[in-house]
């Protein structure tokens, strides 16, 4: 129960909602006891009158008849209204408690949503979407089902024992003994059946996930599979794997058969117990037929919450394993830490100073000993081969990660200095890999700008010369794009994330080869757009065309994570490097 104490802020939390609950549940059990005990008064009441109705004047039967009928139907009477207080009171429990665990659901969701948030990207390196998925979806309902459910019947259970045994042994000491004698065979088989029923169905949520994720890939590559011509190859595949749950899923079946029959023989069991032992009490004199039918009726009341104890036992488990990896996910703190909490503009001077960086996990370094120097309203280009650090050093800029050894400044601050949330604001990054969300073209335009009204979004979308194709589509700019929408090119992809950037009006620009998919008469008219609007704004383009369009103050060469050439566009031809090549072979490519 260690992991599940991190629920108790929660607990405290509604308390009204706990303290009430357990009130309902003692009253609702505190009525359901009362019926049997108004049925015995009742039986017990019929056979006596009957015998002196049996030896009454006939003359006077018909009226002791009526006065007897009357009285039965007060009984009956009374237990309906007990019935319904006991109803009410449930329904009442049930307000409160079962209400108090979906509130707390939602407030766990919500916490470790939030936790999730501020993880960084060393943290979604090391654990897998799915993994992360689950922990937000299925252990939290699974401790919700011990904080509603589990919570509400080990209450139920408590109370209603104390009441129904105090109410048996007050009856009879040893027919109480002998009735409950089969009950804690039955909550232990109920026990071991509940537990291998929750193996089952892990085993079957597992195989379901396989399949979900079966089939998605399928879809989702439904070209490629198709142009390899593999869809028998997907069906038998996907057959085996239903195959499987199949079997799983059979599996459980047979163990759940076994639940109700094991149920149904040890209440069968005390039932007869207490008709035997408490038969010869009647036959003894020192109990009534009415005490067996109120018996009868007890051992009915305790059948559920037997049940339940093996049911809740399991759910505890369950609870406590959930809680435990809740409790794991929540315990990890952000690598990367905001210390400065104030608000200003950036200026737009950036430096590294001896930087040297491998991602975490990692043993060769991605960037070693890199140092450069740009200032406000510089335009620095960043070429090199695949792999050789150029990605890193925007990550680095936005400070994804945090750098091992030597310094980066900006405006002449350390970067672990800044506020995080300015830096992140001020510095527009278009990544290499385009992420558009599953929404409008609009409100991915958008995105960093809370409050952008359409002319912007469009008059932005035009610079990033994306305007025409987007008024082509469907609905223009509140075409859905993404999963659910129309597919772009990956051109217009980066387009539009450019726009995105552009919108934020950043103070410093980086763009990751975001032009790649972009042909040189489009790339020259965004950057006419550089260099008129972006003038006094610094400027990073990593990229792998040597053109001069953006009139580079600066232009770096990386080769495994170090500088090999640095100048301008005239210096780096003049070297004859692979500034130089690369610059060749394009002037080469463009005459053809
Ligand atoms: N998230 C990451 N985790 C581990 N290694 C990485 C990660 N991103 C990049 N690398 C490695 O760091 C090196 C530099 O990568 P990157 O900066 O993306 O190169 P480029 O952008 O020049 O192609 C490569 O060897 C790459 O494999
Ligand atoms: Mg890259």
């Amino acid at each position: 129960m260690k992991n599940l104490s991190r629920l108790n802020p929660y607990f405290l939390k509604y308390k009204w909602h706990l303290i009430l609950g357990i009130l309902f549940v003692t009253g609702s059990n505190y009525y359901g006891i009362l019926i049997p005990q108004k049925i015995r008064e009742a039986l017990d009441l019929v056979q006596n009158e009957i015998q002196s109705l049996k030896s009454a004047d006939p003359a006077l039967q018909s009226g002791l008849y009526e006065r007897l009928s009357q009285t039965l139907l007060w009984f009956a009477l009374i237990v309906t209204g007990y019935v319904i207080l006991k109803g009410l009171l449930m329904y009442a429990m049930r307000q409160s408690l079962i209400v108090m665990s979906r509130l707390i659901e939602y407030d766990m969701r919500k916490e470790i949503f939030n936790h999730l948030q501020q993880l960084d990207q060393s943290f979604y390196k090391t654990h897998k979407t799915g993994d992360i998925m689950a922990r937000i979806s299925e252990d939290v309902s699974k401790v919700r089902n011990y904080i509603g459910p589990g919570l509400l019947y080990g209450i139920n259970l408590v109370t209603l024992f104390a009441m129904t045994i105090y109410a048996m042994l007050k009856v009879d000491v040893e027919l109480t003994i002998y009735t409950l004698l089969p009950l804690p065979i039955l909550s232990i088989s109920i026990y071991y059946v509940s537990n291998l029923i929750n193996v089952k169905s892990t085993l079957i949520q597992q195989q379901l996930g396989k399949l979900n994720s079966t089939a998605q890939e399928a879809y989702s590559g439904i070209r490629v599979i198709k142009s390899y011509v593999k869809e028998d190859w997907f069906v038998k595949y996907f057959q085996g794997e239903s195959e499987e749950f199949k079997k799983r899923a059979l599996s459980l079946a047979g163990v759940e058969a076994w639940f109700q029959p094991l149920m149904i023989l040890l209440i069968a069991l005390s039932t007869l117990l207490v008709v035997i032992v408490g038969g010869h009490r009647v036959y003894e004199g020192s109990l009534t037929a009415g005490n067996i039918a109120e018996f009868i009726l007890y051992v009915n009341m305790l059948t559920w919450p037997v049940t339940a104890i093996g049911w809740i036992a399991s759910v505890v488990q369950e609870a406590e394993a959930s809680q435990a990896r809740i409790n794991e996910l929540m315990d990890i703190k952000p690598a990367i830490i905001n210390t400065n909490h104030s608000v200003y503009d950036i200026r737009g001077d950036i430096e590294f100073r001896n930087v040297s960086f491998a991602y975490p996990g990692v043993d060769i370094p991605a960037l070693s000993n890199v140092s450069f120097k740009i200032s406000k309203g510089q335009k620095l280009a960043i070429l090199g081969k695949t792999a050789s650090g150029k990605s890193t050093i925007g990550d680095l800029l936005l400070r994804i990660y945090d750098i091992q050894h030597g310094e980066i400044l900006i405006d002449g601050k350390n970067i672990k200095d800044h506020n995080l949330a300015v830096l992140r604001n001020k510095i527009a990054y278009v990544p290499q890999d385009v992420f558009l969300f599953s929404d409008t073209v609009s409100s991915n335009i958008s995105f960093g700008v809370a409050d952008a009204d359409d002319l912007e979004i469009k008059e932005h979308a035009g610079y990033a010369a994306v305007a025409d194709d987007i008024i082509r589509l469907p609905s223009g700019f509140d075409t859905l794009v993404g999963e659910r929408g129309v597919s772009l090119s990956g051109g217009q992809k980066q387009r539009i994330s450019i726009a995105r950037a552009l919108l934020k009006k950043p103070d410093i620009l980086i763009l990751d080869d975001a032009l790649s998919a972009v042909d040189t008469t489009t790339e020259q008219h965004i950057m006419q757009h550089f260099n008129a609007a972006l003038a006094d704004k610094t400027v990073i383009m990593i990229t792998h065309r040597a053109n001069n369009l953006l009139n580079y103050d600066k232009i770096i060469v990386l080769d495994k994570g170090t500088i090999t050439e640095e100048g301008t566009h005239d210096e780096l031809i003049q070297k004859g490097g692979f500034y130089a090549a690369v610059y060749e072979q394009q002037l080469v490519q463009e005459n053809l």
